[in-house]
């Protein structure tokens, strides 16, 4: 079977790990027909949009596309091309799964953690407001809807991939209304939807001092918007880094696959980044096309070129002297 799939290289490093990655799905021999969209600072430069009309319609139509970062100017300029997308499109639940893998040393060995985060409101609403010179206003939105259809995404995926515990982190001592309401959300949806399925609240905090502490205690995270994206990145850290942890945002209409990570301009164009992370972002969209075989036939390759250890096929940030290219194709040879 053929499959139409959207891809958006994206801005500094993103043409580099998408090509990466193009090759290695390719190489499996699944097929599929890609569809090269502009989006981020690029499309200014190409199309006078940074999220172009013909981006949105064409992932509307594939209901699939593989994304690299894109930059966001910070405290001016175009609003975020991530959010405009996550809201546009409806790609309320941004999956993240943080495990730790054979072949990368850091503190803990035993991290298997799957963030998912509410991926439309919150702080991220991007509703912001002069009120006088020198007084903003940022708004915190939490709709009730968002927050229990956030909770169902994150209990099915407990059911579906026998996940035995759910811990929100929140603020709701302090925000007594937003986080008030996703806390009376999520437990209304765990009571009439898995039962069966540990839960716990921790004011996050804590969370994070326990996350960094002892974060094998940990299965399934839910969050909003800004605490799930700082987190992710938080996790990253725990396993490795942003290198290798790969995301899904998924809606009822379309998905979205992409890294962690951004479009790193401290390296962007010297082909020193780790594709990784975009790779397995490759591996969660095999799957989700159900293409199971070529899912794990990339997963056992990078397991593999990662377990040997070789510094030559191992990328810098993972204390190894491999350029993007070589990585690539590494885990293509492995691949066979
Ligand atoms: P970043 O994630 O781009 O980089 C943080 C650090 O991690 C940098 O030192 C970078 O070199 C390193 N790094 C990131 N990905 C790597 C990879 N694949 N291989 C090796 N090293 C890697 O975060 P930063 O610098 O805060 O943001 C840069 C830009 O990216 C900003 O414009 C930001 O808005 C945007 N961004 C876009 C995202 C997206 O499109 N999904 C997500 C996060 C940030
Ligand atoms: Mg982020």
């Amino acid at each position: 079977m053929r499959h139409a799939v959207c891809l958006i290289k994206g801005d500094g490093i993103g043409p580099e790990v998408a090509e990466a990655t193009q090759q290695v799905i390719d190489a499996t021999g699944v097929a599929i027909d890609w569809q090269d969209l502009p989006a981020g600072a690029a499309a200014v430069e190409s199309h006078g949009d940074v999220l172009p009309e013909m981006t949105k319609a064409a992932i509307r139509e594939t209901k699939v596309a593989l994304k690299g970062p894109v930059t966001t100017p910070i405290g001016q300029g175009f609003r975020s091309v991530n959010v405009q997308l996550r809201q546009e499109l409806n790609l309320y639940a941004a999956i993240r799964p943080v495990r730790s893998m054979d072949g990368i040393k850091t503190r803990y060995d035993n991290v298997d953690i799957v963030v998912f985060r509410e991926n439309t409101e919150g702080l991220y609403s991007g509703i912001e407001n002069t009120v006088t010179e020198g007084v903003v206003t940022s708004l915190k939105v939490c709709t009730r809807k968002a927050s229990e259809r956030i909770a169902r995404a994150a209990f099915r995926y407990c059911k579906e991939r026998k996940r035995k515990k759910l811990t929100v982190f929140h603020k709701a001592n302090i925000m007594k209304l937003t986080d008030g309401l996703f806390l009376e959300s999520v437990r209304k949806v765990h009571a009439k939807m898995a039962p069966e399925i540990e839960y716990q609240e921790l004011i996050i905090d804590n969370g994070c001092m326990q996350l960094v502490r002892d974060p094998g205690q940990f299965d399934v995270l839910l969050l909003e918007n800004l605490y799930g994206d700082v987190i992710s990145d938080l996790c990253a850290g725990l396993v490795g880094g942003l290198g290798v942890v790969p995301g899904a945002n998924i809606g009822d209409e379309a998905a979205v696959f992409e890294a962690v990570h951004g479009s790193a301009p401290d390296i962007a164009g010297q082909n020193v980044a780790n594709p990784l992370a975009l790779i397995m972002s490759g591996v969660m969209m095999l799957r989700h096309l159900g293409e199971k075989k070529a899912a794990l036939r990339i997963r056992d390759a990078y397991n593999a070129v990662l377990q040997a250890g070789n510094p030559a096929e191992i990328t810098r940030d993972l204390g190894g002297q491999a350029s993007t290219g070589a990585f690539t194709e590494a885990l293509i040879r492995q691949l066979g």
